[in-house]
């Protein structure tokens, strides 16, 4: 039990660290969060023009993910691996440092889902990258990739991770309502579109 807590805390301080904030700011390139839809994940880092800062948000961001869940996996075991990549997730959605106040959490699912199970997290990758080929939405691949990801954890691993998963999916959606409204109206901007 004191081991699962440690690694909750340990995933929480990884995902909470924000590196689209810490990239954008380090390049001099604004305060993300007066940029586009103000949020602080890679497709918002796209927005300011910079690719590769966008590249490395989205690797930083799902590689903090994949970190937490494979350092405790090999100090820990398999379930200090679901309960740190929850964490991570979390941390990146409500990080202390900025008053609890994160991003929508797409890149670190990715990440997390990658390294618990690679053929869950490639399986969500390319839900996520067919629906983005097809619409141009970032937010709306996203929203179709957390949908499935659940019923392909259930069919390729059972039960109990398919629950944090949807526990995960569920978040996104509660992270993307501004971005839903705006599907609704047709006002979502396309990736790399600035409005
Ligand atoms: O990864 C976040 C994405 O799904 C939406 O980002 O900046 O368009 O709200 P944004």
């Amino acid at each position: 039990m004191t081991s699962l807590i440690l690694w909750a805390v340990i995933g929480y301080l990884l995902g909470s660290v924000p590196f689209g904030i810490v990239i954008t700011r380090m390049l001099g390139l604004g305060d993300l969060r007066q940029i586009g839809s103000g949020n602080i994940g890679a497709t918002n880092v796209l927005r300011t023009g910079n690719k590769p800062a966008a590249l490395a948000t989205l690797l930083l961001d799902s590689g903090k993910g994949a970190i937490a869940v494979l350092l405790a996996r090999a100090l820990a075991g398999d379930g200090a691996a679901l309960i740190a990549g929850a964490a991570a997730f979390l941390g990146h959605l409500y990080p202390v440092w900025l008053n609890f106040k994160g991003g929508k959490g797409v890149a670190t699912f990715l990440g997390t889902l990658l390294a618990l199970d690679w053929r869950l997290g490639l399986g969500a990758c390319a839900i996520w990258l067919v629906t983005a080929l097809l619409t141009r939405i970032s937010s709306l691949s996203a929203l179709v990739a957390a949908a499935l990801s659940p019923l392909v954890a259930l069919w390729l691993d059972g039960p109990r991770l398919a629950l944090v998963v949807a526990f995960m999916a569920v978040l996104i959606f509660i992270r993307h309502r501004a971005n839903i409204a705006r599907i609704r109206t047709g006002t979502e901007p396309r990736i790399g579109k600035k409005t």
